[in-house]
């Protein structure tokens, strides 16, 4: 059977790979996208949600939700995705974005379900945050959540913090306190899987649909980051998806783990408490290691299911 799942993201050029991998895979029921500024602006990543379903030929509805964090500003961060959020490439322009606020929707979802959802978030965390603080009782609804987030050690926007943590602190913790099992892929984990010119080859070989060429192009637009030099980029977002539909590819392991919610310079910081020292309730599991090249076959092989 397959698994349900809300999509909650921020397209963005690795949350685009995601999402058609999500809709490429019998694995999974994608009952809703939901979408948060993050990357880029809301209306930039509304937009490429809109338009990668559509590319896609998904009828899935796409619901609008917040702008900005819980708490204080919104921050993009255009130097990954470009202005667009998707690497300068233009995608023909989806439909309309389905009436609800996406914390709503979330909500309504959980409510009407036939059985527990799987949440995936793959961008900051504010509306999964607003939908389960605001109804508390829909956690027995929720069969895992599923993020891309966090990391053991060094961060990717402060050297304390990964970007999604980082964008929205209270909301992650809210989902680490809410009852349900929180799955982090980290950067520890999207560090090890890591596209590079001759993966994105691979790919370009196996057809010629659009979709698998947005993915390629839209990749390729990604910049070289200094940490991995010309080794490769990470690709985040996808291994948060993948390990639904592949867990086998990965190593997991359970963990506490809590929020630095402080105004210092280590904010954002997700505490994973590797070894078991703070004696604290297991509430998460993170994604330990993968097989790259297993990862990125079954990315070539979705992706070129698509038109
Ligand atoms: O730190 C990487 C994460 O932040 C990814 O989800 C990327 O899309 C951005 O949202
Ligand atoms: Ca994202």
């Amino acid at each position: 059977m397959a698994i349900p799942i809300i999509v909650d993201c921020d397209p963005g050029t690795d949350d685009a790979v995601a999402i058609l991998l999500a809709l490429a895979s019998p694995e999974l029921a994608v009952l809703a996208v939901t979408v948060a500024g993050g990357n880029v602006g809301l209306g930039h990543t509304l937009a490429n949600a809109l338009a990668l379903t559509a590319l896609a030929g998904s009828d899935v509805a796409v619901h609008a939700g917040a702008e900005r964090p819980l708490l204080g500003a919104f921050t993009s961060e255009v130097r990954i995705h470009g202005e667009n959020g998707l690497g300068g490439v233009v995608l023909p322009p989806g439909g309309a974005a389905a009436p609800g606020l996406a914390c709503d929707v979330i909500r309504r979802i959980l409510r009407e379900a036939a059985e527990p959802v799987t949440l995936v978030g793959i961008g900051p965390a504010t509306n999964l945050a607003l939908a389960l603080t605001s109804e508390p009782a829909l956690t027995g609804r929720v069969r895992q959540i599923v993020l891309m987030s966090g990391a053991w050690g060094e961060g990717n926007v402060t050297p304390a913090a990964e970007f999604n943590a980082w964008s929205d602190p209270e909301a992650l913790a809210i989902l680490l306190a809410s009852g349900c099992r929180v799955v982090f892929a980290t950067l520890d984990l999207t560090a090890q899987a890591l596209v590079t010119p001759a993966r994105i080859a691979a790919w370009r070989e196996r057809g010629s649909g659009r979709c698998l060429r947005a993915a390629c192009d839209i990749q390729a637009s990604v910049p070289l980051l200094d940490r991995f030099g010309d080794s490769g980029t990470p690709l985040h977002d996808p291994c948060a998806l993948a390990w639904l539909i592949r867990p086998d590819l990965f190593a997991v392991r359970d963990c506490s783990a809590r929020m630095d919610l402080g105004p210092g310079p280590s904010r954002g910081r997700t505490l994973i408490d590797r070894w078991g020292r703070t004696g604290d309730a297991v509430n998460a599991a993170v994604l330990e290691t993968v097989d790259a090249d297993g990862l990125f076959r079954l990315l070539g092989e979705r992706l070129a299911l698509l038109p």
